[in-house]
């Protein structure tokens, strides 16, 4: 359901962001008449966009996504794209139109980068031996946001950990590539993935 919600918004925000930057690169060339042409043949599809991406936004919200500060901001992002696009657009204000559509763009962007910082360096557990405890450390960390400390709390669309039907190898190519709104974790070592799959496994109980 979360994956689903998830998959129709980056769509959706996809195609509204090149609705409304061709609608930029109109005003900005001075090409008035083709914009309200434009805008009036995409009022419709642009109302069913807005509406849809909104809603898949609220959506992933009450599903549990979890909310970290590039997220709020990029709530706000949009929230305030909303009414200087209209003003923009309608007054053919070009500032205020460029600053609207800036606002989209980015709050996408914020989207990617909130992904890779999550994905950022991870503890050093070199010098700890016990799996468990270098898997807990690195666990606790790195994946409790979406997990929760006992493996269940299904943030963002996340499975429980303390259920998981995958093969031992499944959930390594999980953890290391990703998946759907999992990052994928690159920088743990292999060694360190296995103190997490030993982690993993003690929430089995
Ligand atoms: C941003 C939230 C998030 C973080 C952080 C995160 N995960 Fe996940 N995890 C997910 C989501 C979402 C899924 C479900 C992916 C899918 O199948 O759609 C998942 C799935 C998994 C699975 C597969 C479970 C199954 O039954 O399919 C494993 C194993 C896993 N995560 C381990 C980890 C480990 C270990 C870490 C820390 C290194 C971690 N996750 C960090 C969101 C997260």
């Amino acid at each position: 359901m979360y994956t689903g919600l998830l998959h129709s918004h980056k769509l959706l925000v996809l195609l509204f962001l090149l609705h409304y930057v061709a609608k930029l690169v109109l005003l900005l060339m001075n090409r008035h008449e083709q914009l309200a042409k434009y805008s009036k043949l995409t009022k419709v599809p642009e109302m069913i966009l807005s509406f849809g991406f909104l809603a898949t936004g609220i959506g992933m919200l009450i599903k549990g996504a979890a909310l970290s500060t590039l997220l709020i901001v990029k709530i706000v992002c949009v929230l305030a794209s909303i009414p200087l696009a209209i003003i923009g657009f309608k007054k053919g204000n070009k500032i205020l139109a460029f600053v609207a559509v800036f606002l989209i763009v980015m709050s996408y962007g914020l989207a990617e980068m909130n992904k890779k910082a999550k994905t950022g360096p991870v503890v050093d557990t070199s010098t700890i031996t016990d799996p468990i405890v270098a898997g807990k450390l690195i666990y606790t960390n790195t994946c409790v946001n979406c997990h929760g400390a006992d493996g269940k709390l299904g943030l963002s669309g996340s499975k429980d950990l303390s259920i998981t039907q995958l093969t031992i190898d499944e959930q390594k190519t999980a953890i290391r590539n990703g998946k759907n709104a999992m990052p994928g974790y690159k920088d743990l070592s292999d060694e360190q993935i296995e103190d997490l799959i030993v982690y993993i496994a003690t929430f089995k109980q």
